[in-house]
């Protein structure tokens, strides 16, 4: 049984007090880790101020990034070391606005990953077609593709525990939503690929999130999918009161 993974990604939103506010007010109220894990992805200023005030509850901090090199001359980088040494425990790579702003690839997703391990991070890989993309219906060949790069080198291990999040980018932040069975056919399709490239173990553990326009009057249904064990949200997750709808129906 795969525990659901709801992870609130804020981008590049909220200010200091306001990121400190939101923890204050959902840390206290988020399902035990026994039920659900309860992330938020945080700008990098947050981070310290953030896990010293979610220290010893149920809420996880995760950074949107990192580089996969320790330390040395990479201006303007964060190191998955320093992520580690100030108690971040979750990090998101390979995100489409990364790979489509910042010139983000599958090679790079697949060092940060090894780094991410090296470091005791759990890393969120995500994956996912454009729209056009799917129109063309390459959707499963690019998703493979991006899911085998970014696991490439990767012990059986550390692919159990590693999270995908399978976002198609036509879905992010616009309102439209791959329904429950476009969503969940990916995902299945995702389970398979590693079951096939890894070990039918490290498919079954794997768990998969699916991410673009989840709200809580979605979600249930979402969860309720085959091979869909959680969310990576955008928009929805910026309030406390709906995060914490949506860790709920994770439970
Ligand atoms: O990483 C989450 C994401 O890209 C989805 O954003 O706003 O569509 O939930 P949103």
């Amino acid at each position: 049984m795969r525990k659901n993974v709801i992870a609130g990604n804020w981008k590049m939103n909220k200010l200091l007090g306001e990121a400190v506010q939101f923890v204050e007010d959902t840390k206290d109220k988020v399902a035990s880790k026994e039920q659900v894990e309860s992330v938020v992805c945080a700008p990098f200023p947050f981070l310290p101020s953030l896990v010293e005030k979610a220290k010893g509850t149920d809420l996880e901090v995760a950074a949107q990034n990192m580089h996969f090199e320790d330390k040395g001359a990479f201006t303007g980088e964060v190191s998955p070391a320093m992520l580690a040494d100030i108690g971040v425990t979750y990090v998101v790579l390979g995100h489409s606005e990364r790979r489509e702003m910042f010139a983000e690839t599958d090679e790079t997703v697949n060092k940060k990953a090894h780094a991410a391990f090296q470091h005791n991070l759990t890393p969120i890989v995500c994956v996912g077609e454009t729209l056009e993309q799917r129109e063309s219906h390459q959707t499963m060949n690019i998703v493979e593709n991006q899911v085998n790069a970014a696991l490439e080198g990767l012990t059986e291990e550390q692919v159990k525990q590693t999270i995908i999040a399978y976002e198609p980018i036509w879905a992010i932040g616009t309102g439209k939503t791959a329904t429950s069975e476009e969503a969940n056919e990916v995902c299945t399709h995702i389970r398979n690929v590693v079951s096939n490239s890894v070990s039918q173990a490290a498919g079954e553990a794997l768990r998969i999130q699916y991410g673009g326009s989840v709200k809580p009057t979605n979600v249930d249904e979402l969860l309720a999918q085959s091979d869909i064990d959680g969310a990576l949200v955008g928009g929805a997750s910026l309030e406390a009161d709906s995060f914490l709808q949506l860790v709920e129906a994770g439970k």
